[in-house]
């Protein structure tokens, strides 16, 4: 955070509201007044493969409104004790404004007041602070230091929980690392989705999209998707590994049970380490450089394993794994578990907590990819938090629906505020990974 000129300007009023998410069910939208008149919002999104871990949603129950999923409780809880702790706090002092709300909250996982209610009121204030200094949220959160435009993980082939009836694995996506821009980068990622649907269509399957705005194919092996999106590349043009690579989440958690893995309908369940043999498979067949929750969020065993066979070749994510939170990273980083994070806001419930994380992350040699939630509203926050804490990546999704696209518009509007100083890392981001080595030199 940029220090503050202005000290005295203080919160006047916080107000929230019940609003729509991408996926049509209630969340929260939280305004925030300042005593010189700015505005701040901010809108609050939704998980569908959460982790357990996260902090708590605060949902109605109500089985007359929206089917139990209303946020009144989290909305009376910004409009009631969550203003009357932040009111006349200066609007700058985000980490006082944050450390406040979680001391009001009381509990680890902000269930009593919801972290919903209480991210909302964060963000809300964030924005208006950036207002008060009259600079973008990016520069406001990073200073002159924020030149690095993210490199993109597009999740162009949705299943699991994203996408009923269609792959077990949740996300396929592309990573467009041979850009020389991130205007660029979504042009490659825009062409490439726009290939793969005909290639679809070609192969007989239906065009549909999925939560996140990627194609649903009821595909059975994650080999045929992976092999689609690698004839959709070359349609497009352009060459698998070298301007586009790959990337998983599986969302291992989501398949399994009983201590195994149902990564394949119609395939036995597979152990940790048989996992890790299908991996190694893939790795071989296909330019992939990031696996995100390859392994259950209990799977820690699985997880050492993993990481010691493909932690020097790929990026390992901890999303379930690790929940946006200090403690379950610092645990990784002292088990040689993974070696980056996916950080979603809603699942620590601050903007500051959020910082503490990616920062660890970083002193620790992790990567740090910011990350959407698969219920989403056009607020775009997460691409200033990108670029303003130099992350380095980003995971938002396909390139088609607003709720997805709007970030990428934003990036693309950050990326010319910054002008020549402008970075896009490209291949960098994965530097240690051998498969990124072998895959630009091939
Ligand atoms: P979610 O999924 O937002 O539905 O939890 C996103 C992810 O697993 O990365
Ligand atoms: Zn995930």
């Amino acid at each position: 955070m940029m220090t503050s000129q202005r000290e005295e300007v203080t919160i006047a009023d916080v107000h929230g509201r019940e609003i729509l998410d991408s996926r049509g069910n209630p969340t929260v939208a939280v305004t925030v007044v300042t005593s010189s008149g700015v505005v701040g919002e901010a809108c609050v999104p939704s998980g569908a493969s959460t982790g357990i871990h996260e902090a708590v949603e605060l949902r109605d129950g109500d089985p007359r409104r929206y089917g139990g999923k209303g946020v009144l409780r989290a909305v009376a809880n910004v409009n009631g004790p969550l203003r009357d702790a932040v009111a006349g706090m200066p609007v700058t002092a985000q980490r006082d404004i944050d450390e406040r709300l979680r001391a009001l909250d009381g509990t680890p996982n902000k269930s009593r007041l919801g972290a919903n209610a209480i991210l909302g009121v964060s963000l809300a204030a964030a924005h208006a602070a950036a207002h008060v200094e009259g600079v973008p949220l990016f520069r406001w959160l990073g200073g002159r230091d924020a030149l690095t435009l993210p490199v993109p993980m597009m999740n162009v082939i949705n299943g699991g929980k994203h996408a009923e009836g269609a792959l077990q694995f949740q996300e396929c996506m592309i990573v467009p690392l041979g850009a020389p821009t991130l205007r660029e980068a979504v042009r490659y990622g825009a062409e490439v989705f726009h290939a793969l649907g005909r290639e679809l269509k070609k192969k007989g399957y239906p065009t549909t999209v999925g939560d996140e705005g990627g194609y649903a194919p009821p595909l059975r092996h994650i080999e045929e998707a992976l092999g689609l999106m690698s004839d959709a590349i070359a349609a497009a043009g352009y060459a698998p590994g070298r301007e586009i690579a790959f990337a998983l989440d599986p969302a291992a958690s989501e398949f399994y049970a009983d201590g195994a893995y149902n990564a394949i309908a119609g395939e036995p369940p597979r152990s940790a380490s048989q996992m890790i043999d299908l991996y190694e498979k893939l790795l071989d067949a296909f330019p992939i450089v990031s696996i995100e929750d390859g392994l259950a969020q209990e799977d820690w065993a699985g997880w050492r394993e993993m990481t010691a066979r493909l932690g020097r070749r790929i990026q390992l994510v901890g999303d379930d794994l690790f929940v946006t939170n200090v403690s379950f990273l610092q645990r990784g980083i002292d088990e040689g578990v993974a070696n980056a994070i996916l950080v979603k806001l809603n699942q620590i419930g601050t903007l500051s907590e959020t910082i503490d994380a990616v920062r660890l992350a970083q002193s620790a040699g992790y990567n740090a990819i910011i990350s959407h939630r698969s219920g989403e509203t056009g607020d775009t926050t997460i691409a200033d938090v990108a670029v303003g804490l130099s992350a380095g990546q980003i995971k938002t999704g396909s390139l088609s629906r607003s709720d997805r696209v709007e970030k990428y518009n934003r990036l693309m509007a950050i990326e010319e505020m910054v002008g020549t100083a402008a970075k896009y890392p490209g291949a960098g981001v994965f530097g240690a990974c051998s498969s990124v080595v072998r895959a630009a030199g091939s």
